[in-house]
């Protein structure tokens, strides 16, 4: 049994790997102070595997991943927390040309069902009135994300097997069958496994055996303080959202590979008005309340990075969740800490590291 992890990145990856760890017993510390343009508190909190499909083993993972929710909110609630917002009743997607129609009727799965219409609209009446038809994508659903983030922190806090080190990594060094962590202060952390799960800035720790092809790919989301929606609704393109939260209703996103420059871009807002409105006509001449900006990172072939490294298998990886962090986030956590009480996951082999090759110092 291992004893000592440290989890390098606190978004809701490093903070679900935490939980479910701690929760098998393993003492963990969690490393970092929520860094600004970080993906997680920026996501949409999308878990519509139906809509941002990937390939192959892509996705069966997430299909599996939006599934594991309900387990991450259950460990939450046994910490003593009120929990947070988990909604599974659905998302649409719209289909505003007879093209987009049988596009999206060919995607349909399992329990999936065509809404014309007339009965999309009555489902959400504020959806765009010229609209062809809707797919409802039924056991696709919405992660809250400002409430699963306070959610997460505090369960983290109080957890009696976790430990929160507000002072950023810098530095990996191999010793022995172990790691040493040093952080920013300049202090090391001896750990029997550390866990990279610092998103966009996984590849910036120093050490690594490897470079990693984690690249940032800025986002911007816009509010309105107006409640439009009961579900989330995709656009045809199934890039651009709206989705309820809070009493208003949020548009996302750009997608903009601009380095690490988190402000959001000057037309941002503007798109994002243009291309929510092409759903939601209301949301032309609604002002835009509040916006952020966060930076997702994207991995060359958009499927996670997962397990150890094949040089150095004390450490392991946990990053590159590209689009789709906030649908993965609870299931990385079991995989990972499946991985750490040595319980194999052959399922994750596609996302082994070593299927890119490029190599630190060689
Ligand atoms: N998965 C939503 C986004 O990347 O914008």
């Amino acid at each position: 049994m291992v004893s000592r992890v440290g989890i390098v990145g606190d978004g809701v990856i490093g903070m679900a790997i935490a939980l479910v760890a701690a929760s098998r017993g393993i003492s963990v510390t969690l490393f970092g102070d929520h860094t600004p343009g970080a993906a997680s508190p920026a996501s949409a909190g999308m878990l519509a595997p139906s809509v941002e499909r990937s390939d192959g083993p892509g996705q069966a993972f997430s299909d599996a991943a939006r599934a594991a929710w309900p387990r991450l909110l259950e460990l939450v609630r046994v910490q003593g927390d009120p929990g947070f917002r988990l909604t599974q009743q659905g998302i649409l997607q719209v289909a505003l040309t007879e093209a987009d129609a049988d596009r999206l009727q060919r995607s349909l799965r399992g329990p999936d069902r065509w809404l014309g219409a007339a009965e999309a609209r009555r489902a959400e009446p504020a959806l765009q009135p010229n609209l062809v038809g809707a797919a409802h994508f039924m056991d696709d659903g919405l992660a809250d994300v400002p409430s699963a983030l306070a959610s997460l922190e505090r369960a983290t806090l109080r957890h009696p097997l976790i430990a929160r080190h507000r002072t950023p990594l810098r530095r990996l060094d191999a010793c022995g069958a172990q790691l040493t962590l040093t952080d920013a202060a300049g202090a090391d952390h001896e750990v029997d496994h550390g866990v990279l799960a610092a998103g966009v800035w996984s590849p910036t720790l120093e050490g690594l055996p490897r470079a990693l092809p984690v690249t940032p790919l800025r986002g911007t989301l816009a509010a309105v303080g107006v409640p439009l929606l009961s579900v989330p609704v995709y656009g045809p393109d199934g890039h651009c959202y709206v989705l309820p939260r809070e009493g208003g209703t949020v548009i996302g996103a750009t997608a903009d590979a601009v380095g690490f420059d988190a402000t959001p871009g000057p037309s941002d807002l503007s798109t994002l008005q243009r291309t929510g409105s092409s759903i939601l006509p209301a949301l032309a001449a609604a002002p835009i309340t509040q916006h952020w900006t966060g930076l997702r990172p994207m991995t060359p072939d958009r499927l996670p990075i997962l397990g150890p490294d094949p040089a150095l298998p004390a450490l392991l990886y946990a990053c590159g969740h590209s689009r789709n962090g906030f649908l993965q986030a609870a299931l990385t956590a079991e995989v990972i800490a499946d991985l750490l009480t040595g319980t194999d996951r052959a399922d994750i082999g596609p996302f082994a590291v070593d299927r890119f090759i490029e190599r630190l110092n060689t």
